[in-house]
């Protein structure tokens, strides 16, 4: 599928050549970037130098690890941070654990998070309920800030975790507001930005978190198996609940382990543990060069326009958004449509469009190479399945209206 290019203009950057960097865009129409985000080719070309550069020379292990320290400081930039304040882990999962265990809770201690959060943030201080914390959930509302949490806090609450974007209708809460109420009343935040980084600007400082967990395969265009954490470096009394020669400050150059020199660096390397996942770090430079390249405002408003448009266009065909509406409240990229998934999953994979099931809908999310042309197929996709519906429908709009 060529898509023509007057339907590629953005005002923000020039899409169609974005667009030829994600070839399986023109296999499928792709609306599920908050799912995975298609291998594009300068992620795909790192890889591919890595696996010569292992096959040729045997593993250039030094060169891997100065590239892992450039993209270390691509990272920082990208979250206003300092390079000592990222750590590379996993994955989302791996990182809201090493947060939530480096806090120094105690029994009777108390974690605010907001009721429906993602999993792989809620089970990490979940798992907390073992030494006693206490988590309590919130309701989850259309816009969650400082004062949604306000009511919540008492004498016994130490922190609050929350994502920025919630994955299942695309809300945007506003972390700074809930950043700067955890400073006032002296508690740790951790916040989830998988869902939003690589979309959204974020700004760590501004956010006052004291960490911040993501993976990299959405936004951030690498496959799965690499995750990063921000903390902040002033924190230096969050300690990791795991120890490697990696996470002290001096390991041993005979490799021999003593109990006597276990000092933690003033890095966030005390998180890491042992060797990294270096083709995924290497595909991640690239991507950070590549987003880097179309700047981090523009595929935020470029989504934001594909947004406008997709919400115009189920407004003319009655059909209904999950989730916020207005840009204040809602990401740029995710928009969950009011059609049952049991009932729609399988004939948008028929008709080649690909998007995904969530709990109050059909997720359509958005990436930098999408296009006002996919946002057609799939609107000219539910039109043709609604179609026998649609004189019916409108007669009972027009009667109410009579
Ligand atoms: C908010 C949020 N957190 C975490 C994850 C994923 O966690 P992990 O990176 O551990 O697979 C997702 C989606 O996959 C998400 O939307």
């Amino acid at each position: 599928m060529s898509v023509p290019t007057e339907v590629i203009m953005s005002q923000h950057y020039d899409v169609a050549a974005v667009r030829q960097n994600f070839p399986a865009a023109e296999h499928v129409v792709y609306l599920d970037s908050g799912f995975q985000t298609p291998l594009s080719r300068p992620v795909k070309e790192a890889y591919e130098r890595f696996l010569q550069e292992g096959f040729e020379t045997a593993g250039p292990k030094q060169v891997w690890l100065n590239r892992l320290e450039e993209t270390r400081a691509k990272v920082a930039s990208l979250l206003g941070a300092k390079p000592h304040e990222i750590a590379f882990t996993k994955n989302t999962s791996e990182s809201m654990n090493i947060a939530a265990n480096a806090l120094p809770l105690r029994a009777g201690d108390k974690v605010l998070m907001i009721e429906g959060d993602h999993p792989n943030n809620a089970y990490a201080f979940l798992n907390l309920q073992r030494k006693g914390v206490e988590i309590v959930f919130i309701p989850m509302t259309e816009v969650v800030n400082a004062e949604s949490f306000r009511p919540y806090i008492d004498d016994r609450t130490r922190a609050i975790s929350m994502s920025h974007v919630t994955f299942h209708a695309g809300h945007r809460f506003d972390v700074e507001s809930v950043g700067g109420l955890c400073a006032q009343r002296d508690l740790y935040f951790v916040v989830d930005v998988m869902q939003g980084i690589g979309v959204v600007p974020i700004d760590a400082k501004a956010m006052k978190a004291t960490f911040i967990g993501s993976g990299t395969h959405k936004g951030l265009l690498v496959p799965q198996g690499l995750g990063l954490l921000y903390w902040d470096a002033t924190r230096i009394e969050l300690e990791p609940a795991y120890l490697a020669a990696a996470s002290l400050a001096s390991p041993p150059a005979d490799f021999i382990a003593r109990a006597d020199n276990m000092a933690l660096p003033a890095t966030a390397g005390r998180f890491e543990l042992g060797n990294f996942n270096l083709p995924a770090v290497q595909g991640l430079g690239a991507a950070l060069d590549f987003i880097d390249q179309v700047g981090i405002e523009n595929i935020q408003n470029h989504c934001f326009d594909l947004g406008d448009d997709l919400i115009a266009r189920l407004d003319g065909l009655g059909v209904g958004l999950v989730g916020p509406r207005e840009r204040e409240h809602r990401a740029p990229h995710i928009y969950v449509i009011a059609l049952p998934a049991a009932e729609w999953l399988d004939y948008f994979t028929r008709t080649g469009i690909r998007v995904s099931p969530e709990r109050d809908g059909i997720r359509v999310s958005f990436g930098m190479f999408n296009t006002t042309a996919d946002i057609d197929r799939l609107v000219e996709a539910i039109r043709a399945r609604n179609a026998p519906a649609m004189p019916q429908a409108r007669t009972a709009v027009l009667s109410k209206l009579g």
